[in-house]
Order: C-alpha cells, then sequence, then structure tokens
C-alpha cells in the first residue's frame, strides 16, 4: 500500500509518501506562479524505488526562470512578459535579448547586440563546400543539423561550456549564422548562387534577401513579410521543456558543445509530433483539398484510432484551452492575406476544419485545439517559403530558447548529467546457447 499526503508546516510545504509500512518526506517546490512540484530526487537512496512516467508526462525536469506557460488558461509568457504584447511590440533579436539575458534592452544595450551578431553572419568559406556533399533533393532540416554540428569543427575556440567567454562567442555565431545556413540549404535545392548576407539589413530583411534575391535582379523586400516573418520567429522562440528544447538540456548535460547541442535540438524538432507538424499540416491540407475539400471526412478519419491519421497543427501536450500562439499567427494570417488580396484555398480549408473541429464532441472532449504550426504554414506560403523550409524557420525561431535553457541549465547549481532510470522488464537471466544449438 501507498498513498501520498500534502502537510503545510508554517512556510513550508512537505509530501508524504508511505511505502511498505515506511513514511518518507518529500520537499514540495512552489514556482513563482504557485506552481508545486514533489522533489522526489532522494527516493529511490530512501526507499529503493524510482518513479516512473512514460513521455514525462507528470515529470518535471527542473525549475526554469525563462519561460512560464499555463495550458488551462492559455497563457504564455517569456521572461514575465505576456507573448501577446512581445509579438506586437518588439523584433526578434530584442526577444533573442531578452531570452537570453533576462532582460528587455535599452537602445544602447540592444544597439550593441546586433553589432555583435552582424560581425558573424558569414559562414567560412571552407563551409560552402559542405552544401556540394548534399543530395539536391535532401531535406533542409537534415543539413541545418549537420552544419549546425559541423561548426564546432571550425570554431574549436569555442567549444568550452564552462567558458563564459567562449559560450557567448558561439551563441553569437549562432544566431548570427543559422538564417546564412538556413538559406544556403534552399539556394542549394533550387540550384540558384548563395547570396552573401547583407549586414546593413535586419536580421529578418537579411533572411528574405539571401532566401529570395538573385545576382541579375534587384530584389525588393517587402516590409509586410518582416513584420510577418518577425512577428513568427518571436512566438516560437521559446516554449519551455518541450521535446527539442529537453534535447538541448540533455545533451548539454554531459558537458556537450553548444553547436553539438543545438545540432540535436534541430534533429528533435524536426519529427512531425513536434516542429515538423507545421510541414505536415500543409500537407494534410493539400491532400484534403486534392481530395475534394470534404473537411468532414478527414474529422472522422481523425477520430478513428485505426486509421493511423491525426489532424496535424491540432492537439498540445500542455495546451487543454487555445494554444495563444495560434490565435496570434491567425489573426496576423488574416490581415496578412487580406492586405495582399490573396485568396489561399489552403487557408479557407483549414478554417473550415478548425471549426468543423471544435464543435465536434471528440475534439471538445480531448480539449484539442489548434496548435502553433496550424496557421504559421499559411503564412509562410503568402511569404513565398517553400513548405520543406517551413520546420527550418520554427528552428530559427526557436534557437534563442535552446541557447537560453543551455545557459541556464550549465549556471544551475545542482547541474548534474541528465539519466533517467527505467524498469527492466525483459527476460531474467539466461543460460548461454551457443550457435550451433540454436533453434
Ligand atoms: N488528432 C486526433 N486525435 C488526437 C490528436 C489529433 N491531432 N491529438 C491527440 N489526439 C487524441 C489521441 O488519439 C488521444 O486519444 P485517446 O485518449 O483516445 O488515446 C488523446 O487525444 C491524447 O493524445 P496524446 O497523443 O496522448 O497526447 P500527447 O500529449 O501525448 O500528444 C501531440 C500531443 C503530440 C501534440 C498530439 O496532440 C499530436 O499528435 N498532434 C498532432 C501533431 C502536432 O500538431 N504536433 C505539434 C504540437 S506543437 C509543437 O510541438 C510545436
Amino acid at each position: 500500500m501507498s498513498s501520498v499526503t500534502e502537510r503545510e508546516t508554517g512556510m513550508d510545504q512537505t509530501a508524504k509518501l508511505e511505502l511498505g509500512g515506511k513514511e518518507i518526506t518529500c520537499p514540495v517546490i512552489t514556482g513563482s506562479e504557485e506552481e508545486k512540484g514533489i522533489d522526489i530526487s532522494r527516493l529511490r537512496a530512501e526507499t529503493g524505488y524510482i518513479t516512473v512516467d512514460e513521455g514525462y508526462v507528470n515529470t518535471g525536469s527542473t525549475t526554469s526562470d525563462i519561460t512560464f506557460l499555463n495550458g488551462e488558461k492559455g497563457i504564455l509568457r517569456y521572461r514575465g512578459y505576456r507573448i501577446e504584447d512581445l509579438a506586437a511590440h518588439c523584433d526578434f533579436v530584442e526577444v533573442s535579448y531578452l531570452l537570453l539575458y533576462g532582460k528587455l534592452p535599452n537602445d544602447q544595450e540592444l544597439h550593441e547586440f546586433r553589432m555583435s551578431l552582424r560581425r558573424h553572419t558569414m559562414l567560412h568559406e571552407d563551409m560552402r563546400s559542405f552544401y556540394n556533399g548534399f543530395p539536391r533533393d535532401a531535406h533542409p532540416m537534415a543539413i541545418l543539423s549537420s552544419v549546425v554540428s559541423g561548426l564546432s569543427t571550425f570554431y574549436q575556440d569555442s567549444l568550452n561550456p564552462s567558458d563564459p567567454e567562449q559560450v557567448r562567442q558561439s551563441e553569437l555565431r549562432l544566431i548570427a549564422k543559422l538564417p546564412t545556413i538556413a538559406s544556403y540549404s534552399y539556394k542549394k535545392s533550387i540550384g540558384q548562387p548563395f547570396v552573401y548576407p547583407q549586414n546593413k539589413l535586419s536580421y529578418c530583411e537579411n533572411f528574405l534577401n539571401m532566401m529570395f534575391s538573385v545576382p541579375g535582379e534587384e530584389y525588393e523586400i517587402d516590409a509586410d513579410f518582416v513584420s510577418a516573418l518577425n512577428m513568427l520567429l518571436i512566438v516560437h522562440a521559446d516554449h519551455e521543456q518541450n521535446c527539442s528544447t529537453s534535447t538541448v538540456r540533455m545533451v548539454g548535460s554531459s558537458n556537450a558543445n553548444l553547436f553539438a547541442s543545438i545540432s540535436a535540438g534541430i534533429s528533435a524538432l524536426w519529427g512531425p509530433l513536434h516542429g515538423g507538424a507545421n510541414e505536415a499540416c500543409v500537407n494534410m491540407l493539400e491532400r484534403i483539398i486534392a481530395d475534394g475539400g470534404n473537411v468532414k471526412k478527414y474529422v472522422e478519419l481523425a477520430k478513428d484510432r485505426d486509421s493511423g491519421f491525426r489532424l496535424m497543427g491540432f492537439g498540445h501536450r500542455v495546451y487543454k484551452n487555445h494554444d495563444p500562439r495560434a490565435t496570434i499567427i491567425k489573426a496576423a494570417c488574416d490581415k496578412l492575406l487580406a492586405k495582399l488580396e490573396i485568396k489561399d484555398p489552403l487557408f479557407e480549408v483549414a478554417q473550415e476544419l478548425e471549426d468543423v473541429a471544435l464543435n465536434d464532441s471528440y475534439f471538445i472532449e480531448k480539449k484539442l485545439y489548434p496548435n502553433v504550426d496550424f496557421y504559421s504554414g499559411v503564412i509562410y506560403r503568402a511569404i513565398g517559403i517553400p513548405v520543406q523550409m517551413f520546420t527550418v524557420l520554427f528552428a530559427m525561431g526557436r534557437l534563442p530558447g535552446w541557447i537560453a535553457h543551455w545557459k541556464e541549465m550549465h549556471a544551475s547549481a545542482g547541474k548534474r548529467i541528465c539519466r533517467p532510470r527505467q524498469v527492466y522488464t525483459g527476460p531474467t537471466c539466461r543460460e548461454f546457447v551457443p550457435r550451433e544449438n540454436r533453434s
């Protein structure tokens, strides 16, 4: 028999756990927003038991000062600031500063930060030859992850995770170079020449210029695209202990360098259940259109567990109410398409799908709402970003969040290598069978 009770004694709360007649007291940790967690780190030492929580549904891997989200109320804040305010008033570099250094920069701090980034936008010329080794149709996420990992071969002077100056160099290099690495992967896929970064341009302008300009023509950067891109990067910039961020922290916990850790995060993000859902969502919407636009048919399919089909861009581990990022993106999407006078059938099908799903008892009961990936693809399409690049854009946005978490983990007094345990369920000890006697 076992049971857990929570006791409040003055300021300190503890949880009492009864296990096989023995009583163990575990401290209760309370966050600044009154979230509570039971600290079970001494449990095995004191009882021989571990906790099991597949998919970490109920596991707090750390405490963190960076991002607060409340999935029941649909709240998301970076360093205490509401995502709605940051998306409306800041640019992405400003939000990156906030995530990395914990405060909104004043004019001079922001200017210096922008200048430091500008010094690092180019890739080493030898890195360009990496791209010749990849097949033309390689997925840009595979290229992104490989080239980011490759940065550790070129910048061996900044790999020590315990040297703050080296870490600072690496974080600037990463944030400055990711748009260059990303746009080169696109240029490679369409056989156009790489476009060098232009340091007089802003972060988003520079990315669009490297993506879409060609040597033979003047490219005019559309201000609406720049502000849409800024907004998208900001709403993707952090989301506490999600799959890719946890990966970055996990890899970094072994004292692997920042480039290697971020490369692992990019790989985690690629999966269709995580960042890859934006690409999968647009593919799904195209499939629905090609199949006659029968939205109800696909909602029914998603409800049938045996079909193996899910509505991509729907549902979230944490949000059980609306995803505030999806609300911001949908409003921006509406505005951009109206301004550009674009009638995108994809947007229309997406809205119809949302309507049908949100009024369906299956989605209501399971609290499944559109997530960040549901409408972002429609904006990317309006800007002219090809579908295979969608998750790359997500990675560009998430980068400052990954770095902030990696640094926070290294700065933590309790930092240890991340090493979960397991309950073994395989065969017990067996006699070895020589090969000739095996059936
Ligand atoms: N379509 C249909 N049914 C769904 C969907 C969906 N998109 N999402 C969840 N469900 C159902 C599941 O079948 C499950 O039903 P059950 O209780 O009968 O078994 C229930 O809702 C709970 O789903 P889980 O998969 O257990 O929830 P979990 O928290 O593990 O997964 C996830 C969350 C991965 C986001 C899931 O909702 C999903 O697969 N969504 C589609 C992919 C997607 O959009 N991912 C992007 C998420 S946002 C981001 O990472 C940036």
